[in-house]
């Protein structure tokens, strides 16, 4: 049996956990235990974009035989171990990472197998962006360690987005910006981002967040100044000022504009944290959005600097922010779907506290 967790398209909050029986493994397929797999508010963005960035593509449950229209399973980043193999080249007990349905077990044809990764190369998957299909044989991979092990699943794609905003920003020479606004500044993506920002001091770092995160998000010290959406107003406006704004609330971002109108002079759109923020305001003054996806990004650099080059620099930073992580982040690991379930909920209303990082493998008794 493989447990699963569907959820309605048009109300993530109606969720029905659902067993599959398992067919034999078809042949050139592997077998795998999921687990452990992170959840924040990334995950919930999946969903909300999901008709549009196609992500509930990756594991819709027509395709493995599951009938329940209207009905589909969010997609995280984890582990798994392999359980079955009918692949020469992979064994039973390897450890791979990537992205994963919540469920127990998902049956993978590895395609473009290598020493380090391979694509799952089932055919409803071969057209989806490639970064999602792509699976890191995490013993052969230099960018894994051990030590960080509970940290991978939780900071390891939303660090490479912010790694990838400030490389942007970078090549850009910071927009000519002396001050760079991030809002919704307590999530990951937005820690990673001040912090990557903050060792190159090119312009000041300021974040906005909400009045229950602002403690939290000083007491990271990644920002020279942080302030809540409510005091907006108590900002210099006239000071030039490029955006990354992580929570995509129409409200916020038309507070922001209305202050600083035309000394925004970048705005880079990232994410949508405040899912219930509102549409984008009208702007009268001021660059409008420029929308960031971080896997079109990451797949331009691999182009230019080589895969090996773009391990290294991304490695430089991730290893100084996850051990910086170590003192700011609360890791909680839990098993089985009774536990995922409320704190899915929380994450869905937003009450999940920035300092906690969130864990799960559905099955019990998961080493
Ligand atoms: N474009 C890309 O390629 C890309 C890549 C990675 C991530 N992202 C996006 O970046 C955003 C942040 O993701 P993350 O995983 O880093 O987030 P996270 O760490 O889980 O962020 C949690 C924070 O988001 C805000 N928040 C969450 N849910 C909320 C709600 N329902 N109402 C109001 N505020 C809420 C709160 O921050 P405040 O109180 O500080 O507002 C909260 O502390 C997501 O939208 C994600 O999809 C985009």
């Amino acid at each position: 049996m493989n447990q699963t967790l569907l959820v309605n398209k048009t109300d993530f909050g109606d969720v029905v956990p659902v067993n599959i029986d398992e067919a034999p493994l078809a042949e050139d397929h592997i077998r795998v235990r999921i687990g452990p797999f992170a959840l924040t508010a990334n995950n919930i963005t999946y969903m909300v974009t999901g008709d549009r960035m196609g992500y509930w593509k990756f594991f819709e449950p027509s395709e493995y035989g599951i009938d329940r229209p209207g009905a589909g399973r969010i997609p995280v980043w984890g582990f798994a171990e392999v359980t079955e193999s009918r692949v020469g080249n992979i064994s039973v007990g390897e450890r791979i990472y990537g992205f994963f349905p919540v469920a127990e077990m998902l049956d993978i044809k590895p395609a473009r197998l290598s020493r380090h990764s391979f694509h799952d190369g089932a055919s409803h998957r071969i057209p989806l962006h490639p970064v999602y299909n792509t699976y890191v044989r995490t013993q052969n991979d230099p960018g894994f360690d051990g030590d960080l092990d509970d940290l991978q699943p939780v900071l390891r794609p939303l660090f490479t987005t912010s790694f990838l905003i400030d490389d942007r920003f970078d090549e850009n020479r910071f927009y000519g910006a002396d001050q760079i606004l991030i809002l919704s500044a307590s999530s990951k993506t937005a820690l990673g981002t001040a912090f990557c920002m903050k060792q190159r001091g090119a312009a000041k770092i300021t974040g906005l967040t909400s009045a229950r995160n602002k403690a939290f998000v000083e007491s990271t010290g990644f920002y020279d100044h942080v302030v809540t959406y409510e005091h907006i107003h108590t900002l210099d406006g006239g000071e030039k000022s490029a955006v990354v704004d992580m929570a995509g609330s129409g409200e916020i971002t038309g507070r922001v504009y209305d202050h600083f109108g035309e000394n925004i002079v970048y705005n880079c759109m990232v994410g949508k944290s405040h899912r219930q923020g509102g549409k984008p305001p009208k702007i009268n003054a001021g660059a409008p959005p420029v929308m960031f996806f971080a896997p079109d990004r990451a797949r331009e650099r691999i182009g230019e600097w080589g895969r090996d080059g773009f391990a290294d620099r991304l490695g430089a930073q991730w290893i100084p922010f996850c051990q910086s992580a170590k003192d700011w982040l609360d890791i909680n690991k839990s098993q089985g779907i009774e536990k995922l379930l409320p704190v899915y909920q929380a994450f869905l209303e937003g009450t999940v506290p920035a300092a906690k990082a969130c864990l799960f493998s559905l099955q019990e008794n998961h080493p």
